[in-house]
């Protein structure tokens, strides 16, 4: 059962109704399931049991405190790519041991701080970035422990935009080159080389383009040991896919079957970095509508969720299932609507051409799957404050983050 049932004709959120929660936290909110965090967590620990393995959370898809403390609390490490996020993952109790530095861009300030916190190890992502490293690290008379991110050049076969292990995109040290940079980098007196990256795209609905990918990275690993390059750690990103509407993706136990076996072989500890398939569907968007707005051409349901709030449907044409929170709500005549935001762009949309039951205002509505890039992208455009978040265990709640105030949006800002 998903943690988003109707309950007495009301949608809830574990035991905590939609309705009530909007009474008293306002609109648009954030809501998030406990539990569904930590089934998620717990299929991966399951999955990857028999392999010595570590479960590093991608903090970018959802880095509310509130959710990565109960991650951390259930053993989840983190993957991380800013200093703002390591900053969120120590504050949230994740063990530096257990955190791990990706991304293209690190500057040598978030190195710095990443080095003092003495984290599990840096993905690097070019021969310069390993340059800058080694400097940085013999400044500061360390080793930093690194892995290579490879890229496999296979296709993940997702949206354009979410798909990072082509050979044209901007992520990872493209496969060819990678003996040469590992070679260089075990040259390098500042770093210690340990393990091996990939990352091939995000919301993956099939696991064979990642067992391709695994296995040439392992063959790399290989390689690399032939020639005195010992490497304990295969790092196999994140990306698997969730349900959005009629997705099929791999269990984690379907994902796990189809790499196990060129992991085993590796004798490697395995890390993971998922984001989505650990957050997507333990959170939706709560919203209310404003106006109905019937024109002889089209439909629009105004509602006070925008852009702002969840840019995945502008941004990338994203499906978002929208549902009354009010059961009754459901039986109504189907219409096709636009469900648009208040604010003024006409790519603010939540959905397009969708067929709901009919809406009226001040209806509640959720926006399903918006767990995962929700809060995580949301702006304050149109000065508008951003939504509250709230975490539901099982009767009870917390408000993990107030809605923001005008005092906040203004903070930091100066009338010369
Ligand atoms: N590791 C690395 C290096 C990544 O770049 C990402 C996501 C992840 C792990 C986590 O991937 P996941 O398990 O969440 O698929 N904003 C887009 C998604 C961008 C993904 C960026 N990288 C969206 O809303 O669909």
């Amino acid at each position: 059962m998903g943690p988003f049932q109707y309950r007495d004709s009301e949608l809830c959120c574990e035991e905590v109704s939609l309705r009530a929660l909007a009474a008293v936290a306002g609109t648009p909110a954030y809501v998030y399931s406990k539990a569904a965090l930590l089934e998620s967590l717990a299929g991966y620990e399951r999955a990857f049991r028999d392999v010595p393995h570590v479960v590093c959370y991608s903090v970018k898809a959802n880095s509310n405190l509130g959710v990565l403390s109960v991650l951390a609390k259930a053993g989840a490490g983190a993957d991380i790519v800013s200093g703002g996020e390591l900053y969120r993952a120590l504050r949230a109790g994740v063990p530096p041991k257990k955190i791990i530095f990706s991304g293209v861009g690190k500057s040598r300030d978030e190195m710095r701080e990443a080095l003092k916190a003495d984290i599990l190890m840096f993905n690097v992502e070019s021969r310069a970035e390993l340059r800058v490293l080694d400097e940085v690290a013999l400044e500061m008379g360390v080793r930093a422990p690194v892995a290579l991110r490879v890229n496999p050049d296979v296709d993940p076969q997702t949206h354009p935009y979410i798909a990072t292990g082509l050979k044209t995109s901007k992520f990872g040290i493209p496969y060819h080159e990678a003996l040469e940079a590992y070679e260089e980098a075990a040259t390098l007196k500042g770093l210690a080389v340990v393990g091996a990256d990939m990352h091939i795209g995000s919301q993956l609905t099939k696991a064979t383009p990642v067992a391709d990918a695994v296995a040439r990275v392992v063959a790399l690993v290989k390689t690399l040991r032939e020639r005195r390059i010992e490497i304990h750690t295969i790092d196999i990103g994140g990306g698997l896919g969730i349900r959005y509407r009629d997705e099929t993706p791999p269990t984690h136990q379907e994902f796990a079957s189809l790499l196990l076996p060129a992991l085993r072989e590796a004798d490697v500890t395995v890390l993971l970095e998922p984001g989505r398939s650990i957050v997507g569907n333990a959170g939706v968007l709560l919203t209310r509508v404003l106006y109905r707005k019937d024109t002889r051409a089209k439909k629009f349901v105004v509602v006070d969720a925008a852009m702002n709030d969840l840019i995945r449907p502008s941004l990338y044409g994203s499906y978002h299932e929208i549902v009354p929170v009010d059961e009754t709500g459901r039986s109504r005549e189907r219409e096709t609507v636009d469900v648009v935001g208040p604010i003024c762009e006409s790519g603010d949309f939540l959905a397009k051409e969708r067929e709901l039951p009919r809406v009226e205002q001040d209806d509640l509505l959720a926006v399903m799957s918006a767990g995962a890039y929700g809060f995580a992208m949301a702006s304050n455009y149109n000065t508008r404050p951003r939504a509250v978040e709230v975490l539901v265990d099982g009767n009870r709640y917390t408000i993990v983050r107030r809605r923001e105030t005008y005092e906040d949006l203004v903070a930091g800002e100066t009338a010369p």
